[in-house]
């Protein structure tokens, strides 16, 4: 589950950057090479779809690793405690692992069928540019990423934590400086993504759609 969390993680800054592309004021020309590079670049096809099969491997590793250990503590607990006060004993972000972790696979469920179906599997051709002005200008599309993003970042906040802890890095020495990287990653990865949806929602008319 670390391994796989941390990969995602990587995967998220990589989407992160190149989906702020989105925001610049180019009629979609820099986010197209971008999304043109990922897609069809002749040199990279190759590693990147290789790339891509790990990418998609580790979010079913992570996502059933995370139900069955889940399922095992569920299990292992018939009766519940009566003198352990969870309120008091644990963080909520930790508490609440699996529930944000159900909100964000639905998320992601629903941004794959938007983004990845429509753009490389639907056979309609259309660009990664016009699907996001379409998504976004719609308010309840909006709100919802942006909630989503919210549960994204709870979700990566104790995750990331629980994952140097399980490879045996979050030692006396190093636990401060893991709790700070995990709040900056807790606030800036989701407001990073979050940025997109609203500035879109909020300035249709200054971008134009690509054709
Ligand atoms: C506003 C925020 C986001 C935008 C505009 C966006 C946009 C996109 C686009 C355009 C694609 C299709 C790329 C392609 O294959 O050509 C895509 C794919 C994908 N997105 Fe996002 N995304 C956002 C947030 C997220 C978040 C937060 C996650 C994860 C929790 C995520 C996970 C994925 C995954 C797993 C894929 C498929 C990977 C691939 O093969 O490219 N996205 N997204």
């Amino acid at each position: 589950m670390s391994l796989t969390g941390l990969f995602l993680t990587i995967f998220l800054i990589e989407h992160l950057i190149g989906n702020l592309l989105v925001l610049l004021q180019d009629g979609g020309a820099a986010f197209e090479t971008y999304s043109e590079f990922l897609t069809s670049n002749p040199y990279a096809y190759l590693p990147l779809r290789f790339v891509e099969a790990i990418l998609f491997a580790s979010i079913i590793l992570h996502a059933w690793s995370g139900f069955t250990v889940w399922l095992k503590n569920k299990r292992a607990r018939l009766t519940k405690y009566k003198e352990y006060g969870i309120a008091e004993n644990t963080k909520f972000a930790s508490r609440w692992t699996a529930g944000t972790a159900l909100l964000v696979f639905l998320f992601l469920v629903i941004h794959l069928k938007a983004f990845f179906w429509n753009i490389r599997l639907s056979g309609e051709h259309v660009s990664g540019y016009t699907i996001a002005h379409q998504t976004f200008s719609n308010p309840y599309y909006t709100w919802f990423y942006v909630f989503s993003f919210i549960v994204l970042g709870y979700h990566l906040y104790h995750g990331f934590q629980s994952a140097f802890q399980t490879l045996g890095l979050k030692t006396k020495k190093y636990s401060t400086l893991i709790e700070t990287i995990a709040v900056v990653f807790w606030c800036i990865i989701p407001l990073g993504f979050a940025l997109i949806p609203i500035y879109i929602l909020f300035h249709p008319t200054t971008l134009a759609l690509a054709k």
